[in-house]
C-alpha cells in the first residue's frame, strides 16, 4: 500500500484522539465540509438502499455531462477517480507509460499491476517550481502508449496552462499515445479545464474527482470524460454498481449547489492569502499553488511532522514522492481557525530550530 495523506484513522489510533479533534492538513479536502444540500440528499436517498444503484450511474453521468457541456455518452462515473485511474490501463493495456515525478503515486501503481514499462521522468525541477515544460513532456511521450498529466499537479499545486495542455494533447494524438489529464483539483481554477476538448481528440481523457472540492472523500465520487467510442470500450470492462445510490444522489445534487461552490472558492482564496502571508513572515519556502494545498520545504520537516502529529495536527510527509527529499511537506488550506493554529505551531518550531 502506498502512503497517502488523509490517514486520519491511523492518526486517531496512534494518538488516542477522536477523529473530530484531529486537524488534517495532510489531505486536501474543502474545509467547508460536506455541503448541506448533500446531507439532505443523503437522508432522502436512504430509502433507495434496498435497491441496486444504476449499473453505470447513467443519470449521474447525464447530470455531469450537462454541467460541463459534454455528451452523456462520453462520461463514465467511478468510485472516486481512483477507480478510473486503475481501469484505464487495464483496458488500454499500454506497453510503455509516461508518468512525471513528483506526482500522484497511484498512476504508477495502477500501471504496474498491468506490467508495462513505466517511464517515470524527472522533468519537473525544484528550481523551476516543478513546472512541466510542454515540449519536454512531448519529447518523453514518444514511444509511449499512455501518459498521465496531473493538472494542477499533486503535490506541487502547479498549473499547466490550457494552451500547453492542448499542445501536449495534440502531440499525443499525433503520436498515438493516450493522454490522461487528471483534473482532480481543477475546481479551484475552473477556467483552465480541457474537458470540452475531449470530443475533438480521441486520445485525450480527462479525469475529475468530486471528493476534494465537495469534501466527499468518504463517499467516493469521480468521473472520466472519454471520446464516446473509447468510453464504450471502457464501459464494457468496468465493474457494475461502483457508484452507490447515496453517492449517485449526492453527486447529482452538489453539481447544482452554486452557493457552496462560490463560498468555497471565496474562502479558499482568502485562506491562501492568509497562509502565504504567514509563510512569508516565518521565511518558510513554498511553491505558489493553483490548488488548495502548498508544497513547502523546511530543513527540519521530519521533526515538524513528528511533533505536530503528537498534537493531532497532520501534515503530508512528501519524502515518499518520487523526486522529493525528506525536507518537503504538503499542507492543505484549512479554515482560518486551523490555519492560525498551524502557523502558530510552525512559528514555535521555526524559533526552536
Ligand atoms: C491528483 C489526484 N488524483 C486523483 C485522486 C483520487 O481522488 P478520488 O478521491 O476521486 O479517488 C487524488 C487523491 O488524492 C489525487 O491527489
Amino acid at each position: 500500500m502506498t502512503r497517502h495523506g488523509g490517514n486520519i484513522h491511523n492518526a486517531s489510533k496512534m494518538t488516542g484522539m477522536p477523529l473530530n479533534e484531529i486537524m488534517d492538513f495532510s489531505a486536501s479536502i474543502n474545509p467547508l465540509g460536506v455541503p448541506k444540500t448533500a446531507v439532505a440528499a443523503i437522508k432522502k436517498a436512504i430509502s433507495l438502499l434496498p435497491h441496486y444503484p444504476e449499473p453505470l450511474a447513467d443519470s449521474l453521468a447525464s447530470c455531469i455531462a450537462r454541467h460541463y457541456g459534454v455528451s452523456a455518452e462520453s462520461v463514465i462515473c467511478g468510485n472516486g477517480s481512483t477507480e478510473l485511474i486503475y481501469l484505464i490501463p487495464r483496458v488500454l493495456k499500454p506497453k510503455r507509460v509516461l508518468v512525471t515525478a513528483p506526482t500522484f503515486s497511484e498512476y504508477e501503481r495502477a500501471c504496474k499491476s498491468n506490467q508495462p514499462s513505466v517511464v517515470s521522468c524527472q522533468l519537473l525541477k525544484a528550481e523551476n517550481n516543478f513546472d512541466i515544460n510542454a515540449d519536454a513532456f512531448i519529447g518523453y511521450m514518444k514511444g509511449c502508449n499512455l501518459a498521465f498529466l496531473c493538472n494542477p499537479n499533486n503535490p506541487t499545486g502547479r498549473l499547466l496552462k490550457k494552451k500547453d495542455v492542448l499542445k501536449i494533447a495534440a502531440a499525443a494524438q499525433e503520436l498515438g499515445c493516450y493522454l490522461v489529464v487528471d483534473e482532480a483539483f481543477m475546481d479551484f481554477c475552473p477556467d483552465e479545464t480541457v474537458i470540452k476538448h475531449v470530443s475533438r481528440n480521441p486520445y485525450l481523457i480527462v479525469l475529475r474527482s468530486m471528493t476534494k472540492f465537495y469534501a466527499l472523500a468518504g463517499l467516493r465520487i469521480g468521473f472520466g470524460v472519454f471520446q464516446p467510442k473509447l468510453a464504450q470500450m471502457v464501459k464494457m470492462q468496468k465493474e457494475p454498481w461502483t457508484v452507490n445510490c447515496i453517492a449517485d444522489a449526492v453527486g447529482r445534487t452538489v453539481l447544482d449547489d452554486r452557493a457552496y461552490q462560490a463560498k468555497s472558492l471565496g474562502m479558499i482564496c482568502r485562506e491562501k492569502q492568509y497562509l502565504e502571508a504567514g509563510f512569508d513572515r516565518l521565511s518558510i519556502k513554498y511553491i505558489p499553488s493553483s490548488a488548495n494545498y502548498y508544497l513547502i520545504w523546511m530543513d527540519n520537516a521530519q521533526r515538524v511532522i513528528r511533533s505536530l502529529s503528537k498534537k493531532g495536527i497532520l501534515l503530508r510527509d512528501c519524502s515518499n514522492f518520487d523526486g522529493l527529499s525528506e525536507t518537503y511537506l504538503r499542507i492543505a488550506v484549512r479554515s482560518r481557525t486551523e490555519n492560525r493554529i498551524l502557523l502558530k505551531e510552525l512559528s514555535e518550531l521555526c524559533r526552536a530550530s
